[in-house]
Order: C-alpha cells, then structure tokens, then sequence
C-alpha cells in the first residue's frame, strides 16, 4: 500500500512561518453534489461553474452516469500565468438532466467510495425510483450509520435494507413513497436531505423538525429548482413537485477547505490572508464566530447578489436567493480559550478538527462540547485528533462527547497518523506548520477525497510569506 507524506518542514525557523496573499477556494463539497442530483432529476440543462473535482464528488457523477445521465466536465487552467493561483481555474461539468423519473436502473452497484453525502442523499432519492439499486462504499463509509436514514425511509414506504444498519444498502423501486411528519433525532443535514430528497416523490406534504439547524444547502437548492418547498426556523416542508434546471450554478468556494488556512493565519505569527469568493452561507460560518469570540482577526464581506450571480440570466431572481459568498480577510492573532457547545456546533461540525489545533495555541483552555457527531465521521475525529495532538504535545482531555484543551503554545513535529481521514490530514498539515521540528503525515492521500490542491495551494501561501 502506498502511504503518502506531507512534510512540513521547520526547524531553526521557528516562528517565522507565515501564510501571506490571496487565495480562491475550489467550490464547496456539499453544494456540489447537491447540485449534480438535482440537476440530473431536473428538466433541462445545468452548467454547473466552480465544480469541485474532488474524489467524493466524483463518485456522485459517476453514479448518475450509471443511471443514464449525460455529464460532461470542462477543467481549464487560468488563461495567463500571471493569474495562476491568483484566479481559480475553470472547472465546469455540464448536466443534461432527464426529470424526476428520467433515471435508468444501474446495472452495477453504485460505488461511492468514502462519501457519505452520496450515500445518504441518493438513498433518498432512490426510494423513489421504480428500478433496484445497490449503493456501496470504501471500508470507512461501509462502517458508518445507515439506521438513521433507512427508519424515515422505511416510514415513507420505502424498501431500503443494510447489513445491520451499515452498508451496503439494497433499495428496491417503489412507485409511489407516502409523505410523513418526522423530528429528526440527530443534528444531520444528510438527514434531512435524504428525507426532502424522497418527498419529492411522496404523495403529499413532507414535514420535518431538525433538533438543531444544520447546513440548508438541500431547501436552498431545491428552491433554485423550482421545488414546493418552504422553509421555517427548524421546520421543512415539501411537496412532490417537477424540478426545472436554473440553466447555470455557480458553486460557492467551499468554507470549510477555507477553515484550513483561516486557522493556519490565525495562528502563524505575521500572516494575513485574503479568501475570494467563499461561501458565508450561515448555517456554516460558526467557524467565524467562534474565531472571533476566541480573539481571531477575521472579517467576512459579503458580495452584493448581483456580482455573485449575474442579472440577467433567464434566473436571475432565482438564483440571486441562492447562496451568498464573499471575501474573508483573516490576520495572525493570539487567541484565547473559550467554551463552545450547543447549537452552533452544527455550523462547524466539519472545521472542529482544525480548530482543535488553533485551541492548542490559544491562551487558557477550551472546552468544546456536545460534539458526539464526530465519532461518526469517517473516521472517529475526536480519537484521530486526539492521538496525533497528544504526540505532538498537546494537552487534551478526550470525553465521549467532549474535549477540552488546554493552550500548550508550542507543538512538536511528529510522524503522524490521519487514519485515512481528509480532514484530519489537513488539520495536521497545519498543526505541523506551526510545530518545532518535521512532521510527516503518513496516509495522507486521502485528502483528494474533499481538496486535491491543498498541498498545492498551502504550498504557494507559505512561499509567498517567506519570499
Ligand atoms: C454534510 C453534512 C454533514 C457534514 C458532511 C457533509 C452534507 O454531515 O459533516 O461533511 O453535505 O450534508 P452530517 O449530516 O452527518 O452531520
């Protein structure tokens, strides 16, 4: 097995790491998956811009692909090289999508690798197709909770099986799904997604209550597409309706690959960073918040609507209530421990793990609670963080639900771990950043499942302070 390494070099230049200039993100995960099945269960065409081309995503186009829809992907790099890096390169897929009952019966399973986004949303859409379907995924996603999409499903009239709650998951076609009234037990907008997903083919209204509110990507979306669908506080409503493509998305830079070399200036002393066209959709900017209240020096703009979606096209109104995006300015700061818990978890349940290492950095402890959730990521986040941390010199005390940290100031470089997990490679890159001594990251390959060009762009940051 090939094990690759991230090393970040250090050493005598203790301290004099920095993350300098401006960056443009590759487009968000969550939207652009999203935007593949809406399109393809959609009537018309979508160009969906700033596509993130990542290995998770792929899974999801290949999957429609194997259910007979045409998608085309258009990568080109900047036009000059003046602008390289400075620009994001153009990565476009073309969906021609075939309307709600427009899918064909998969002759082979559907692989979906490590993503369970594909996953939990395409079961929902599945329960409503009239042909068979097997959804398979990598040994990580194969040991990850099913039972809390399969009980709504099933309760909607679905055919849904797994091994024992986990996947591989076996769906049979059912014409027609019922609608029903669901509070979803667990903070997932996977959850909630897979459920709006299936509504769309129920007959009647769907309602959900979430017990806390998670990303609203799915409503947002399914709105764009001209779906029944209202939203309020914590409840959802939606009725089987027909989708009609927007004609062009534009996917927002994803906020929380941004997270990375947010808290990698915030903690690199003399660093400022400027991040273009990020996504500062609500449900997902806690990690700003918690930065500030912890001290950071951070800023987040937002775009008038206009600059973000262009007026003008045939959707125009649509698509300027679609997501907002801005710039976010961040700057070195010493930050200091705070207690995090509650509701705003959710809208940075993916950017714990790289604040984690910002709290080893921070003056006093912090607390960061009610984080369950974690456990049940691709792999258990609060162990891999833990484990790496401590043997770097942290000082972390590690509950069930909870841990807390206490500001140690300096870390040292270590060979580490991810355990074949994208972001706690990615959190580790940038704990070893500011570490005295090398780190190497063993199994970090995994991070092209979410940022192929992290090491690339980290890279092209770093070398830009130091030049
Ligand atoms: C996601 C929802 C979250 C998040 C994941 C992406 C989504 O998962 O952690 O990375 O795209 O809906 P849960 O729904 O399991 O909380």
């Amino acid at each position: 097995m090939l094990i690759a390494v991230i090393i970040v070099p250090s050493g005598s230049e203790y301290d004099m790491k920095r993350i300098k200039g401006e960056i443009f993100l590759p487009g968000d995960k969550s939207i652009s998956h999203r935007a593949v099945m809406l399109s393809s269960i959609a009537g018309g065409t979508t160009e969906i811009e700033n596509f993130l081309f990542c290995e998770d995503c792929l899974a999801t186009v290949n999957a429609f692909r194997q259910m007979g829809i045409k998608i085309i992907a258009k990568r080109r790099a900047p036009r000059t090289a003046s602008l390289r890096g400075r620009q994001s390169a153009e990565r476009k897929i073309i969906v021609y999508g075939r309307g709600l009952r427009g899918l064909t019966s998969p002759s082979q399973p559907l692989y979906l690798g490590n993503s369970g986004t594909s996953m939990r949303l395409l079961a929902g859409i599945l329960s409503g197709q009239n042909f068979s379907a097997k959804l398979e995924g990598d040994s990580s996603l194969s040991k990850r909770p099913m039972q809390r999409i399969i009980i709504p499903l099933k309760l909607m009239g679905a055919d849904i099986k797994g091994k024992n709650g986990y996947p591989p998951l076996t769906i049979k076609g059912k014409k027609e799904l019922k609608a029903i009234r669901y509070k979803i037990p667990v903070a997932s907008a996977q959850v909630k997604s897979a459920i709006l997903l299936a509504g769309l083919y129920a007959e009647g209204e769907t309602e959900l209550t979430e017990i806390a509110k998670t990303r609203d990507h799915s409503e947002r979306m399914l709105k764009l597409f001209g779906a029944d669908i209202k939203t309020k506080g914590l409840k959802c409503r939606i009725k089987p309706s027909p989708l009609s493509s927007p004609g062009k998305i534009k996917i927002p830079g994803d906020i929380s690959s941004a997270a990375f070399f947010i808290i990698g200036a915030t903690i690199l002393t003399g660093s400022h960073l400027v991040l273009k066209n990020v996504g500062l959709n609500p449900t997902r900017t806690g990690i700003i918040d918690v930065l500030k209240r912890m001290g950071g020096k951070i800023q987040a703009t937002r775009y008038p609507e206009r600059q973000a979606y262009g007026a003008g096209t045939p959707h125009a109104t649509r698509q300027n209530n679609f997501e907002p995006v801005g710039d976010i300015i961040v700057q070195a700061s010493q930050l200091k421990g705070i207690e995090i818990k509650g509701k705003i978890i959710p809208r940075l349940i993916d950017e714990i793990p790289v604040l984690m290492v910002a709290a080893c950095f921070a003056k006093g402890e912090t607390r960061i609670k009610d984080i369950g959730e974690l456990r049940k990521k691709e792999v258990d986040r609060i162990y891999s963080l833990c484990y790496n941390l401590k043997r770097m010199g942290a000082k972390i005390k590690e509950k069930k639900k909870e841990v807390a940290i206490k500001g140690v100031q300096r870390l040292k470089g270590k060979r580490l771990n991810s355990f074949g997990d994208h972001r706690t490679a990615m959190a580790l890159a940038i704990a070893g950043l500011k570490a005295e001594g090398r780190t190497i990251i063993e199994n970090s390959d995994c991070i092209k499942t979410s940022f192929p060009d992290f090491r690339k762009k980290l890279n092209e940051l770093t070398r830009i302070a130091n030049k």
